[in-house]
């Protein structure tokens, strides 16, 4: 007996996973086992014999059950290592190492405006995407009844700010021309350059309009700034984004209750045999809105219009994304399929470099 319990505790140290385990435990203690049938004789042994001999097996029986439970123990966390193990994935590595993942257009567009801008001395600023009726329309000149508050297709919130006027999924990034001013601008004493993409909502849907879409804000105020500057700037960006030096822009005399004068912005293009090509040709294209800060808008930001003057402008990611890389449906950007993500998307480090002492 001391050996059959000696010969079980070194099988079940032995054991290498569950199954092996399983087999053992069978062995010994399972209806026809080792120890089992043991048992099975008890009856037949003397009676001063057999209540010695009985507890003794059932110790040994007790103590090849606790033997078999803790190695078990020790099987199932070495099958949980080796599992983990197994499942191994360092998150530090970049995603396209493992032939996944990319950077949607829209992160890699807004990474593009962001370098180029960072180069002309702008700072990046945010807003809340639930915005107050006040920082959307009223402190960008668009007071209560103004016709342009039908224009913008407004989703309203279903509760209201502390003014009583609902809350408004905001339908343009122009709220940041407000909100980074104030902040950055320090109450009207410092200048500001200010670069605010994000998301944006309108109530419209169709080929080239989503509920839900990105703009990218820019501000400039300084003392002395005039309409040049702010054609040298979209000028320099436009280059700079299309990798074009010296591409053609029209200035389109337009309105914008928020900038005075205010000017739509075309980028000259060729669409010879339905190929369109940005940069040079006798066609026209729209990509953004522009003008010079009206004064009461400089006035809500905190600033003195009668010392000082800026310049803004908002564009669409989504459409220069598309003109830059040739991405034909605005819808597809948010369907989210994969086989189009794979296509159009970036692998982080082979973005294109727009870092202009790099380029020159
Ligand atoms: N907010 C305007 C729009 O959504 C764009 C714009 C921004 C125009 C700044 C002028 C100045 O259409």
């Amino acid at each position: 007996m001391p050996q059959l319990h000696k010969m079980a505790e070194q099988a079940i140290g032995n054991a290498r996973d569950g199954q092996e385990l399983y087999a053992i435990k069978t062995d010994y203690l399972g209806k026809n086992g080792k120890i089992t049938e043991i048992m099975k004789q008890i009856g037949q042994m003397e009676p001063e014999k057999r209540k010695d001999f009985g507890a003794q097996l059932n110790q040994v029986k007790n103590d090849l059950e606790a033997k078999i439970q803790a190695r078990q123990a020790i099987l199932d966390n070495l099958a949980l290592n080796a599992k983990l193990q197994g499942e191994y994935v360092d998150l530090t590595l970049p995603t396209g190492e493992m032939g996944f993942g990319s950077l949607h257009p829209v992160g890699q567009t807004i990474e593009e405006i962001i370098t180029i801008f960072g180069q002309m001395g702008f700072q990046y600023a945010d807003g809340p995407q639930i915005e107050t009726d006040w920082y959307n329309f009223t402190a960008l000149n668009i007071p209560p009844s103004h016709p342009a508050r039908q224009m913008q297709d407004t989703f309203y919130v279903d509760k209201n700010d502390s003014d009583g006027n609902p809350f408004v999924l905001r339908t343009h990034t122009s709220p940041v021309q407000i909100r980074g001013s104030l902040s950055m601008g320090k109450n009207g004493t410092e200048p500001v350059r200010i670069i605010a993409p994000g998301r944006t909502y309108r109530s419209d849907s169709d080929i080239t309009h989503t509920p839900m879409f990105h703009q990218v804000e820019g501000i400039v105020i300084e003392k002395n700034i005039h309409f040049g500057h702010l054609k040298g700037c979209l000028q320099d960006f436009c280059a700079d984004y299309f990798e074009v030096s010296g591409v053609p822009l029209r200035f389109r005399p337009s309105y914008f209750p928020f900038t005075e004068p205010s000017a739509e912005v075309d980028i000259g293009c060729s669409r010879k045999d339905g190929n369109l090509r940005i940069g040079a040709g006798d066609s026209w294209l729209e990509i953004l809105g522009s003008g010079m800060v009206h004064p009461k808008v400089l006035q809500n930001a905190g600033y003195d219009p009668n010392e000082w003057q800026g310049f803004a402008f908002g564009m669409g990611i989504e459409r220069i994304a598309m003109l830059k890389y040739g991405i034909p449906d605005l819808r597809d950007f948010f369907h989210g399929d994969s086989r189009w993500l794979n296509h159009y998307g970036f692998k982080p480090w082979q973005n294109p470099c727009l870092l202009r002492s790099l380029v020159a």
